[in-house]
């Protein structure tokens, strides 16, 4: 097997994986960073469209952690919160103002063009236009892609992390505490395992959207970190916090496309098919209520009118000049599906958005295993609590980004490379790599969804729950006979971590009783 060495190895490229591996290189590491697809594509961050939380006029660190706490359902950690109030206007400021240079909307009098969304009690969202993820990732990969302290390997992907108890050559060392030394990885292209060592690992491997039928999430957010993390014997927590966003356009496509909240920050209003304007039953604050009680309102106008989605009316509220100005992704995407937002309003249905928990970190994002860091929506610094705050996560992936970093370079004596350790090769033959049928496949992510959208849904309940914990069960010993002989395969690694980590979803689901922000029950 080939081997690679560096100081740090950065699993997922999104805007957590890029901001450490540049604030790594500056501190002088060597890094590896390793992502299944596109470097700058395959990412939740790229598909991020709002913006990301800066500062408003007349605002303050302590009106955003109120915010965060109340839009978190009291769930959220304060210390964590706090640092995310205090530092993050610094990391935007050095690094993707000051560094990569990210072209962020301004006004007619040159002051960044400030949005609101729901629960935010001032204006304090920074943008690009409506493709604010976009302009991120591409701005990060920019400014660090000629760095020569950094190697990207594209089409990577990551198997298991290599932790001493599992995969030491050496029996004692299951008496050594939990430990990680780098990862076992598919090269998809070449179809071959590497092994990958490091003094650290930040595992900031994204999201699992599509473990749910309908999903804002790309293809490629299957949920790997979380089972990887799993079967190294990360703790996991908060994983039943799943939020829906209300509004993703009513498309039959695998993955939806999200129509930001910031149109409803700009005035637009949810109605009803025939035109009812509903939210004012269900909440004060109407269209812009918390993320979780409009996408419940939403689905139980569907059920109840017998609908297949409601309506997002842009047109009636804003001019067409400053829809098409202020959202020209939007209008272009839904012009392509043959709606023109300027003069009628958008079908939208709830769609899995983002999983608030995640593998617990500190403040320093350290995670219970030694050297092994988490950031991003891989891991779970309590901010986002039971529902997360609109624009807060690509804040929350660059602080701890940069402050993994800070934390490592602080204290290098901590992180050495161990080389006692002698690493168990994974077993392969050539016929691992064979493909696969497509329809098994197809059939498997299937029975997935539709458990996962059906029962671990908006509304849970014991009954529903405990039905699809059994039904994944039977899934998941399916999958593993049955593509036992193919185990290596991309489409296989990818289905057996997303049914591990439905798994994680629904036992944490099951055993919460209580509804609270995003975990719903209705029993
Ligand atoms: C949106 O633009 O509505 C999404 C923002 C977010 O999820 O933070």
């Amino acid at each position: 097997m080939i081997k690679y060495e560096s100081d740090i190895l950065v699993i997922g490229s999104g805007i957590a994986g890029m901001s450490a591996a540049h604030y790594a290189a500056e501190n002088g590491f060597s890094v590896n960073i390793i992502t299944k697809g596109d470097i700058v594509k395959d990412s939740n961050t790229y598909y991020a469209q709002g913006g990301i939380i800066y500062r408003g006029e007349k605002d303050s660190p302590d009106s955003l952690i109120k915010d965060i706490i109340s839009a978190g359902a009291h769930l959220s950690l304060p210390e964590n919160v706090r640092i995310l109030a205090t530092e993050g206007v610094f990391y935007i400021q050095d690094l993707l103002i000051g560094k990569a240079k990210i072209n962020f909307t301004k006004d007619e009098g040159g002051q960044f063009d400030l949005t609101e969304e729901a629960a935010h009690s001032v204006r304090r969202i920074i943008h690009s236009n409506d493709s604010t993820g976009k302009a991120i990732a591409n701005g990060l990969y920019r400014l660090i892609k000629k760095n020569k302290m950094i190697t990207f390997f594209d089409h990577h992907l990551g198997i298991d992390l290599i932790i001493n108890h599992v995969h030491s050559r050496d029996k004692l060392s299951i008496y050594d505490p939990p430990e990680v030394q780098g990862a076992f990885v598919l090269d998809t292209r070449e179809k071959e395992i590497k092994i990958f060592t490091a003094k650290a690992v930040i595992l900031a491997s994204g999201g699992l959207g599509q473990i749910y039928k309908y999903t804002t999430n790309p293809l490629s957010a299957t949920g790997d970190g979380f089972a990887m993390a799993e079967r190294a014997g990360a703790q996991i927590i908060n994983m039943e916090y799943t939020q829906f966003h209300p509004t993703a356009l009513y498309i039959k496509k695998p993955n939806m496309f999200l129509i930001s909240e910031a149109l409803r920050g700009e005035g637009a209003q949810l109605k009803t098919i025939d035109n009812k304007d509903f939210m004012k039953k269900y909440h004060p604050g109407k269209s812009l209520a918390p993320r979780d009680v409009v996408a419940r309102a939403i689905q139980e106008e569907m059920l109840k009118n017998q609908h297949p989605y409601v309506h997002l009316d842009i047109h009636s509220y804003l001019p067409s000049k400053i829809i098409k100005k202020k959202f020209p992704t939007i209008y272009k995407t839904c012009l392509e599906n043959k709606i023109n937002i300027t003069k009628e309003p958008i079908p939208v249905v709830p769609a899995f958005h983002y999983i608030c928990g995640g593998v617990k970190v500190d403040k320093w994002g350290r995670s219970g295993i030694r050297r092994l860091f988490s950031a991003g929506e891989a891991s779970c610094t309590g901010i986002h609590g039971a529902n997360r705050l609109a624009s807060t996560s690509l804040l929350e992936s660059l602080v701890w980004g940069g402050r993994i970093i800070k934390y490592i370079s602080e204290n290098t004596s901590k992180y050495k490379l161990n080389r006692n350790y002698k690493i168990k090769p994974i077993k392969i033959s050539s016929h691992q790599f064979q493909v696969i049928d497509p329809a098994c496949i197809k059939q498997d992510w299937s029975n997935l969804q539709n458990i996962m959208w059906n029962y671990v849904g908006l509304t849970r309940s014991k009954k529903r729950l405990t039905r699809a914990l059994n039904n994944l069960k039977s899934l998941s010993n399916m999958i593993f006979e049955f593509y036992q002989k193919r185990k290596y395969n991309i489409e296989v690694i990818e289905l057996k971590n997303a049914v591990q980590t439905a798994i994680i979803i629904t036992r944490s689901a099951l055993k919460n009783r209580r509804s609270n922000g995003t975990h719903y029950r209705i029993d």
